[in-house]
């Protein structure tokens, strides 16, 4: 099959790849760049586990294919961090008790991090229709709820 050369940012980081042209954004991001923080769940845009940003906005990787992405800026959920240090982000779900499997957190994270960057004062109520495209098995979402908000100072007075 003929591939296509995309040029991107993923993470900052330059990549130049000459890819498929029905290979989904999420299996780029796992297959190829080894990223597999990026987790795939349904792979039809219902559970939210494959969020990743690009250019700014949350979006399902699962529904996007990779040659889409040529000339974008992509973070994935290994961006938020800075090396092993968790983000304000992070730490907050990890101080809220906001993850249990684990299997949704990195499209938890990636949604709240678009989300926290556009809207850094937001309500409980704007904090729960946001992330009801993210379906959670575990935690009943009153820790992932906490951690959003608990998290948004961080975002109110960027560097
Ligand atoms: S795997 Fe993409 S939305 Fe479920
Ligand atoms: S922590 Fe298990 S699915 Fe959310």
């Amino acid at each position: 099959m003929n591939r296509a050369n995309i040029k991107l940012h993923v993470n900052g980081q330059p990549v130049e790849r000459a890819v498929e042209p029905r290979l989904t954004l999420a299996d780029f991001l796992r297959h190829e760049l080894d990223l597999t923080g990026t987790h795939v769940g349904c792979e039809h845009g219902v559970c939210g586990a494959c969020t990743v940003i690009v250019d700014g906005k949350a979006v399902r990787s699962c529904l996007l294919f990779a040659v889409q992405l040529d000339d974008k800026q992509v973070v994935t959920v290994e961006g938020l961090s800075n090396g092993s240090q968790l983000s304000p982000l992070q730490k907050a779900f990890q101080d809220n008790h906001a993850v249990q499997c684990g299997f949704c957190t990195s499209g938890m994270l990636t949604t709240a991090h678009a989300f926290l960057l556009e809207e850094p004062v937001p309500t409980a109520e704007r904090v729960r229709e946001v992330i009801s495209g993210n379906i959670c098995r575990c935690t009943g979402y009153v820790g992932i709820v906490d951690a959003i908000l608990a998290a948004s100072p961080h975002y109110r007075n960027p560097p």
